[in-house]
């Protein structure tokens, strides 16, 4: 069961981001993927703006990971680590920049849509459904830290491209890595 593997997943320094609440929901497989998809949010509806910071990153009022672009106009360093890594692990199938294929959803709007625990819910367990039109896979990410120890970020950063906070491509100014956010990345992949 591919959960067991999150257990090399260490909450950040003090507000978990990977919070018992999201992986007791995940084990207990209470959250049914696909479920949150059914409601389309309106942009105003979802709470990006950023109301606190660990050291490692951004997160909004309910303690959800989020980004921020001070008035540099510079994006955080856990932001510009999801460009990253979605260009790195995701894009093959899912298209540059969050903009979606034909073969995958665009996930700039699936990170407004889907709450963040449901998010983490598809990418751990990943999703499979046949249909008339053949089958579509979305692979489990739950043993690979190369996308579990970034997730926080890639969600934070498909949330920016869905609220136009930033354009397609590289985002051209961003923040220094913080000691803390080097520390918490270390110990997630040494883990
Ligand atoms: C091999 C192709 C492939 C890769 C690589 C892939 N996905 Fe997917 N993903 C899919 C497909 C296909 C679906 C649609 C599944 C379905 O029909 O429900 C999907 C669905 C999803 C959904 C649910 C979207 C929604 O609106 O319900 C999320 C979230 C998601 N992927 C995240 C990711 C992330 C994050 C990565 C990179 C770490 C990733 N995927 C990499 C193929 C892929």
């Amino acid at each position: 069961m591919a959960f067991k593997s999150l257990s090399f997943m260490t909450p950040s320094t003090r507000r978990a981001s990977w919070s018992g609440a999201a992986l007791g929901l995940a084990l207990a497989g209470v959250l049914a993927a696909g479920a949150a998809t059914a409601e389309q949010k309106h942009r105003e509806d979802v709470d990006v703006a950023a109301a606190s910071n660990d050291g490692v990153r951004y997160f909004n009022a309910e303690d959800i990971p989020t980004f921020n672009i001070n008035d540099k106009g510079e994006v955080d360093w856990p932001t510009f680590s999801g460009f990253r890594r979605y260009h790195a692990e995701c894009h093959v199938c899912h298209g540059p920049d969050g903009e979606g294929s034909t073969y995958a959803p665009a996930l700039k709007n699936s990170a407004l849509n889907l709450d963040y625990y449901a998010f983490v819910e598809v990418v751990a367990s990943g999703r499979q459904v046949t249909g008339a039109s053949g089958n579509s896979v979305m692979p489990a990410f739950g043993t690979n830290k190369n996308v579990m120890c970034y997730l926080d970020d890639i969600y934070s950063y498909l949330r920016a491209r869905g609220m136009d906070a930033l354009p397609r491509g590289r985002p051209a100014k961003r923040e220094a890595k913080s000691p803390e956010f080097d520390a918490a990345e270390k110990e997630c992949m040494d883990g």
